[in-house]
């Protein structure tokens, strides 16, 4: 369900507030990443930058592990006749992400969700945007994926950049089908620029263009801090799809408390996971980024 009536594409879209079991239609691997597609039969269609809570059988199975759900981006949404088809780009970096990262299809994964504030457009944060500069790192590409579709069927003009360790790290690249306006950095150089995703953005803000681009970015928190601070030191509006680690994802625990740049602190499930850039002191995060 939405928020209220007459509002725009990427309005925070509210989660129906029981937890739900849904199908689990599709698994494929890609790279060293898995993406799985759920069919939910009763949520709403999520805005990019949303995430839901997951768990699925075989929770609490390691050792005990995993004993809270946890959050996923949603990377790609479709609504059809049987519900709405949500695709999710996971890496196994523990049990929680092991026990996901392995459903079959016919399988069924429990969720809570869409939660979370989603991005923005631009003229909705820059009166004056010309367009949409995407920035995504790794696993970190999932919402940028979601976010890049939504703007290209609104008619935004949108430039997308991604960064990655290395071919294996670049599974979900596919996500962003044949985009043509997409600039690649590897850091092993086998594929486009070698470096970081974050010089093709000094790049990309060197021309006279900057004043007039809202910078949207998902990824790692040292990639993010980069993205803050070149934003921050040329007064670019930026937006950027944050983690913490998350134990309700609905505002009652405060374990996913961010410093805020004025003094105080946010909880990031609810006031986040997408923040504007200048509302927050650091993007280095403590306990967040996979390792
Ligand atoms: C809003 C949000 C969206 C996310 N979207 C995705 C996504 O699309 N795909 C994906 O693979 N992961 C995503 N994550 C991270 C994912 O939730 C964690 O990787 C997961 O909780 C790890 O659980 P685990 O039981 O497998 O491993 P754990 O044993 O809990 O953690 C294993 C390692 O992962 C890291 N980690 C733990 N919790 C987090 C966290 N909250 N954020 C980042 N790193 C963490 C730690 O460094 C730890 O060493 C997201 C997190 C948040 C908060
Ligand atoms: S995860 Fe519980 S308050 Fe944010």
């Amino acid at each position: 369900m939405r928020a209220g009536p007459g509002l725009s594409l990427t309005d925070r879209v509210l989660a129906p507030p029981a937890r739900r079991t849904c199908e689990v239609v599709a698994r494929r691997e890609t790279g060293r990443y898995v993406v799985f597609t759920a069919l939910d039969s009763v949520g709403p269609e999520p805005a990019p930058g949303q995430f839901y809570m997951l768990t699925a059988s075989g929770w609490g199975t390691h050792g005990g592990r995993p004993f809270l759900p946890r959050a996923f981006s949603v990377a790609a949404a479709e609504a059809t006749d049987d519900g709405v088809r949500l695709e999710f780009l996971l890496e196994a970096v523990g049990p929680g992400t092991s026990v996901l990262a392995a459903l079959d299809a016919g399988s069924s994964v429990s969720m809570l969700g869409p939660l979370g504030r989603p991005f923005s457009t631009p003229s909705e944060v820059n009166p004056g945007a010309a367009g949409a500069l995407l920035v995504g790192g790794g696993i970190g590409i999932a919402p940028i994926a979601i976010l890049r579709r939504h703007l290209r069927e609104a008619g935004v003009p949108a430039r997308t950049l991604l960064g990655f360790r290395d071919e294996r790290h670049s599974g979900g690249l596919e996500l962003f089908g044949a985009c043509q306006e997409l600039g690649l950095a590897f850091e092993d150089g086998h594929r486009g620029h070698r470096g970081y995703v974050t010089d093709l953005l000094e790049v990309a803000l060197a021309g006279n263009g900057s004043s007039t681009a809202t910078v949207y970015a998902c990824g790692p928190p040292p990639m993010l801090e980069a993205v803050r601070r070149i934003c921050a030191g040329r007064g670019v509006v930026a937006e950027l799809a944050m983690e913490s680690p998350m134990a309700c994802g609905y505002g009652a625990c405060f374990g996913c408390a961010v410093p805020l740049a004025g003094g105080g602190y946010m909880r990031l499930c609810v006031d986040g996971p997408v923040v504007r850039a200048d509302q927050i002191e650091s993007a280095l995060v403590a306990g967040s980024g996979h390792s």
